[in-house]
């Protein structure tokens, strides 16, 4: 374990932190390899920084992110700082965001592409990633003209964990990112949320989102590793879908603010934790 905990680089849709002291205390108290197949900003990956952690998101921008951050950290902060020293506006951010398009369409991953990323995660609408059919980043500016958009001793923690540490970064399918779990490993499970209304609920984080059939895939998948021995935990939001989906397994429910949703009274969801051991 790293000393000291890290925080996450980016607002994400979702994000574990006001639930990670609870996801801590559910978590094994012993197990081999950490998997997080849905890391997304990484509250829990981060606050928890496990030795030995098989981490994966399907967002290649992201993934990329963090293999930036590990491999040339000082490459992104030079980077983000030459953003925030540029003067800021609508006219920049839009700039900006269309130059992310691009590198993401041309797959040019390198540390400008990080940087970029992190730039407008502080300066779009409510730190949303939200990507239209073709895979293009289209969130709003948020007004914002100035500021650190990185905390650097943050990033520079990050980078050793993930070089000192047995780290392994992928960005597939998260059936396949669960190939190499066997018994004794510790997964957790943070998709994309069932809705819990017909609006109320985000889940376009990637091109497609995330289906029904997709919900029941992972259903099947968190059974077969419940087979193979590995220790498994789940968060979603509690509604009768996720109740039958893992119907047999132990069901905490949580009370969570919803940060992402513009309305505050659509703001307190209740979510829930599904695990296939005791406490
Ligand atoms: C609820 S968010 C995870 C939030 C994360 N726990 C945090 O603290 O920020 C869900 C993540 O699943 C990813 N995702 C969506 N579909 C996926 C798939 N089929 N396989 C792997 N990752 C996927 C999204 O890119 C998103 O980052």
């Amino acid at each position: 374990m790293q000393k000291g905990k890290l925080s996450p680089v980016l607002k994400w849709a979702g994000g574990k932190t006001q639930l990670l002291d609870h996801i801590a205390g559910t978590m094994p108290a012993a197990y081999r390899r950490y998997y997080e197949p849905f890391v997304g900003g990484g509250a829990a990956l981060f606050g928890l920084t496990p030795a030995r952690a098989s981490v994966n998101d399907r967002n290649e921008p992201l993934m990329n992110l963090y293999a930036q951050i590990r491999d040339s950290v000082e490459g992104v902060i030079e980077r983000v700082r030459e953003l925030d020293a540029a003067p800021c506006g609508k006219t920049s951010y839009y700039a900006l965001r269309e130059r992310y398009n691009e590198k993401v369409a041309a797959r040019a991953f390198d540390a400008e592409c990080a940087a970029l990323m992190i730039w407008i995660n502080k300066h779009c609408y409510n730190g949303l990633y939200r990507v239209n059919r073709k895979g293009r980043f289209n969130v709003p500016y948020n007004n914002r003209t100035g500021g650190k958009s990185v905390q650097e001793s943050n990033l520079r923690a990050i980078s050793d964990y993930l070089r000192t540490s047995d780290v392994t970064l992928t960005c597939l399918d998260f059936e396949e990112a669960c190939a190499g779990v066997s018994a004794g490993d510790f997964v957790y499970f943070d998709s994309p949320y069932v809705p819990e209304s017909p609006t109320a609920s985000f889940t376009d984080y990637t091109t497609g989102g995330f289906s029904p059939a997709d919900h029941e895939r992972l259903a099947a998948l968190f059974r077969r590793l419940d087979r193979i021995g590995a220790k498994v935990m789940l968060s979603n939001s509690d509604v009768p879908l996720v109740r039958s989906l893992y119907a047999g397994y132990r069901a905490q429910v949580l009370d969570a603010r919803r940060q992402i949703n513009r309305d505050a009274r659509k703001r307190t969801g209740r979510e829930v934790l599904i695990t296939n051991y005791g406490p």
